[in-house]
């Protein structure tokens, strides 16, 4: 009887290098609160965010994914032919279909690479992280970029109290592939659809035209039980995470969670008792929150700011509309 031949992977993968964009439009805190009767200081006290940034009608999802990727391959030194696939975390790719990805692909000047759109939300770009650290080590793959990407403003209700302070736009980028010693950990990964409702679409596509409606269904988020969910939950993640990867917290250096608040990040590192010295990233101060981009995006910030180093240990943690998550640690590229 025929058997099928099996292909082998590369012992180990790594994050070999990561990128970012940021859109050029900044919005302070006093720009957004009079359509939902807020201020400054309430949005700086109960999220952390000081400002974010909106794409222009030019800085399209496309648009944000190539110049990060663009990037991420440059830092990881190969070439768009060198890569064998693309996913692309997103859900503010407003054609239900084709997926972005293969267009971003043939921009890049990928060979024909394998490309398609995952859609988990704030925690697409972990989920992304995992299947590519699987495919580089199962065979499927020899390079996979992986792109977190979103424009929230287009889906997200300026007079909506409990959104309209909170999303955000950009897009970041990271390239997997082979390495000679392990550079992703093993992801835990989830969803709790006891809570599907918690942040959504309003509405169904054909519910908002059977009502004859014109403007968008936007999301819409019930903040609360997130936030109590993502402080307690994740922390218990995050130590899972250390310690399928035989790690501790003693053996981390940077902590990258989801940027979806300041709080929900102090929250976090204390009930997992980060040391002092971990290094953890606040871009969501200057940059809202961007949904799948913002683990990228504020990895590469650390990066770039010499806060995260070549070698360093880091733990990532995404979280968001399902819900699901996903967390691993990486070595830092
Ligand atoms: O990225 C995907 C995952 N998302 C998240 O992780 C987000 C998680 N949730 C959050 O970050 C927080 O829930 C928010 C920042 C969205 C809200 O903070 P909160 O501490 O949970 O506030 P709350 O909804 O419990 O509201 C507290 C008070 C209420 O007033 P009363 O009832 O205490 O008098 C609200 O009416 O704040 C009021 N409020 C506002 N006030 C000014 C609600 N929204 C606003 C607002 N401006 N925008």
């Amino acid at each position: 009887m025929a058997t099928i031949v099996p292909v082998a992977g590369a012992a180990y993968s790594a994050v070999l290098g990561v990128g970012s964009y940021r859109p050029s439009r900044i919005v302070p805190n006093a720009d957004i609160v009079d359509a939902i009767d807020s201020s400054d200081e309430w949005i700086q006290q109960r999220s952390g965010i000081k400002q974010r940034r909106f794409a222009t009608p030019e800085e399209t999802v496309q648009m944000m994914s190539v110049a990060a990727s663009r990037s991420a391959i440059e830092r990881a030194g190969i070439s768009a032919a060198q890569i064998d696939c693309v996913i692309v975390a997103t859900v503010s790719h407003m054609l239900q279909t084709p997926a972005i990805a293969p267009a971003i692909a043939y921009e890049l000047g990928t060979d024909q690479a394998a490309a398609f759109d995952i859609s988990a939300a704030c925690a697409g770009f972990c989920h992304g992280l995992a299947l590519a650290d699987q495919m580089v080590r199962g065979g499927g793959a020899g390079h996979v970029l992986v792109i977190g990407v979103e424009r929230l403003s287009d889906i997200t209700d300026t007079t909506d109290r409990g959104t309209a302070f909170i999303f955000a736009d950009g897009a970041g980028a990271a390239v997997v592939g082979p390495s000679d010693k392990p550079g992703i950990g093993p992801v835990v990964w989830g969803s709790d659809g006891e809570q599907y409702d918690l942040i959504r679409q309003k509405e169904d596509w054909r519910d908002v035209i059977a009502a004859g409606k014109s403007e968008m269904p936007n999301l819409m988020m019930l903040g609360n039980p997130v936030f109590r969910w993502a402080s307690f939950t994740m922390a218990k993640v995050g130590q899972q995470t250390l310690e399928l990867s035989g790690l501790t917290v003693d053996d981390l250096d940077v902590f990258v969670p989801h940027q979806a608040n300041m709080r929900i990040i102090d929250a976090m590192a204390r009930a997992m008792k980060l040391p002092e010295r971990v290094r953890i990233a606040r871009d969501i101060a200057e940059q809202g929150n961007t949904s799948a981009a913002s683990i990228p995006l504020a990895l590469d910030r650390m990066m770039v700011e010499d806060q995260a180093r070549s070698g360093d240990i880091a733990l990532l943690i995404a979280f968001g509309a399902g819900l699901a998550y996903a967390a691993q640690v990486i070595t830092v590229p």
